[in-house]
C-alpha cells in the first residue's frame, strides 16, 4: 500500500501544466514535504529516449496506435522506476501529464478507441493512478495564441489547430467524468491559478499545508 499522494496536471499545449506543477512542487517543498516532480513523456532515462522519439518533428508517418504504445511504454517505465517507488516512500508525486493526456491526444485528437487506450494504459500502470487530477482548461484560440509566441514547436504542436481543438474538447469531457478531477480556468493568471489549485487541494486533504500568511 503506498503512503504518498499522487497528483497529475493535465491540459492542452499552452495551458500551463509545466508552470503550475513546478509552483505546486515549490509550495509543498517550502512547507517541508518530500516531493517528486516529474513529467510525461519522460521522467527516466529510458522514457526520455522515448520522448525524444515520439516528439521528433521528422516522425510524420507514425501511426496513432504506434504512438499510443510509445506513450504507454514511457509511462510504464516511469511508474516502475520513479512514480511507484516515490509513492511507496511517502512522497507527494506531481506529474506533468499522465493517462488523461493519452485519452485526450491519442483518443479525442487522433481518433483511437477510448476503451482501448484505457486498457493499454491499465496494463502499463496497474493500480498506479492519481488521487487528484488538475485540469487546466483553455479555449483553443487562446492556447493557440500562446503557442505561437513560443519558438519551440514539437511535432504534436505543429500538427495544428484542428488537433488542438479536438484535444481541447476532449479534455472538457474527460474532466467532467473524472472523479479525481479538479477543473480550473487556465486564463486566471499564474498566481491566482496557483492559489486556486492549492485551495482546492487543501479543502480535499487534511495533510495539505496551511495557507502562507
Ligand atoms: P509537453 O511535455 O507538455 O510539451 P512541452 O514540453 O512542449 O510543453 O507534452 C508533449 C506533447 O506530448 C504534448 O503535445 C502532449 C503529447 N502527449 C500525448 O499526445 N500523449 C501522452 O500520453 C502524453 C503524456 C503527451
Amino acid at each position: 500500500m503506498s503512503q504518498g499522494h499522487f497528483i497529475a496536471f493535465e491540459g492542452v499545449d499552452g495551458s500551463g501544466t509545466t508552470t503550475q506543477s513546478r509552483l505546486l512542487a515549490s509550495h509543498l517543498r517550502e512547507a517541508g514535504l518530500p516531493v517528486t516532480l516529474t513529467r510525461e513523456p519522460g521522467g527516466t532515462p529510458v522514457a526520455e529516449k522515448i520522448r525524444q522519439l515520439v516528439l521528433d518533428p521528422s516522425l510524420e508517418g507514425i501511426s496513432p496506435t504506434a504512438e499510443l504504445f510509445l506513450y504507454a511504454a514511457s509511462r510504464s517505465q516511469h511508474v516502475e522506476e520513479v512514480i511507484a517507488p516515490s509513492l511507496n516512500r511517502g512522497d507527494v508525486v506531481i506529474c506533468d501529464r499522465y493517462i488523461a493526456s493519452s485519452i485526450a491526444y491519442q483518443g479525442y485528437g487522433r481518433g483511437l478507441d477510448l476503451e482501448v487506450i484505457e486498457r493499454v494504459n491499465r496494463l502499463a500502470v496497474g493500480e498506479c493512478l492519481p488521487a487528484a487530477t488538475i485540469y487546466l482548461l483553455l479555449p483553443v484560440e487562446v492556447a493557440w495564441a500562446r503557442l505561437r509566441r513560443r519558438d519551440v514547436a514539437d511535432r504534436l504542436e505543429q500538427t495544428g489547430m484542428a488537433l488542438q481543438e479536438k484535444v481541447s474538447r476532449g479534455y472538457q469531457q474527460i474532466a467532467q467524468k473524472d472523479p479525481t478531477g479538479l477543473v480550473f480556468d487556465a486564463q486566471l493568471g499564474i498566481d491566482r491559478l496557483a492559489e486556486g489549485i492549492q485551495d482546492a487541494l487543501r479543502r480535499q486533504w487534511s495533510w495539505f499545508p496551511e495557507e502562507k500568511k
